[in-house]
């Protein structure tokens, strides 16, 4: 080696670099537009999963909560709290909130109808079927 670096070897770095990269970019998004279809669980998505979700959106639970990764780290992850609790164990504890233990973080009372609480549970089990490939990686993430 003489230890210079020439020109001619930088422009070769670079267009080697950049096509390379770009190839690989292509594979991984071809990838992602295969495997994807496949997660999704599109056809269970109920009228009371789309109310649920509704209420999701409108009561903020995202400025507290995680769903799948997306939201506020405050409070616990629900994308798969339906395998975790239960629909019966929700319902309560929607219904049963605030609990005002002392040195508890403390989530709001909601004040839900009975068929809201069902379709927030619908949701929630429309979403703990989604295939997020093992995330989170444990059942009370
Ligand atoms: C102000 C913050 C806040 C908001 C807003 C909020 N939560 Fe919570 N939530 C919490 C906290 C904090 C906990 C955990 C409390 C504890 O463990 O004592 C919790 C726990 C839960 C649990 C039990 C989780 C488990 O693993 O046992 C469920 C279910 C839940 N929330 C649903 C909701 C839903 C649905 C909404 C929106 C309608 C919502 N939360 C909005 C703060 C919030």
């Amino acid at each position: 080696m003489s230890g210079t670096f020439t020109k001619a070897m930088a422009r070769n770095i670079f267009y080697g670099g950049t096509v390379f990269f770009f190839l690989l970019f292509l594979a991984l998004t071809f990838d992602t537009m295969r495997v994807l279809p496949k997660t999704d669980n599109r056809g269970e998505l109920t009228p009371g999963a789309i109310a649920g979700k509704h209420i999701w959106e409108t009561r903020n639970c995202l400025g507290c909560h995680s769903l799948l990764g997306e939201g506020a780290y405050f409070a616990p992850e629900l994308g798969n709290v339906y395998e975790r609790r239960g629909p019966l164990f929700i319902k309560a504890w929607m219904q049963a909130m605030p609990t005002n233990a002392p040195g508890r973080r403390q989530m709001p009372q909601f004040h839900l109808t009975d068929q809201e609480l069902d379709d927030l549970v619908e949701f929630f089990r429309y979403t703990s079927g989604i295939n997020t490939q093992n995330w989170p990686p444990n059942i009370e993430g």
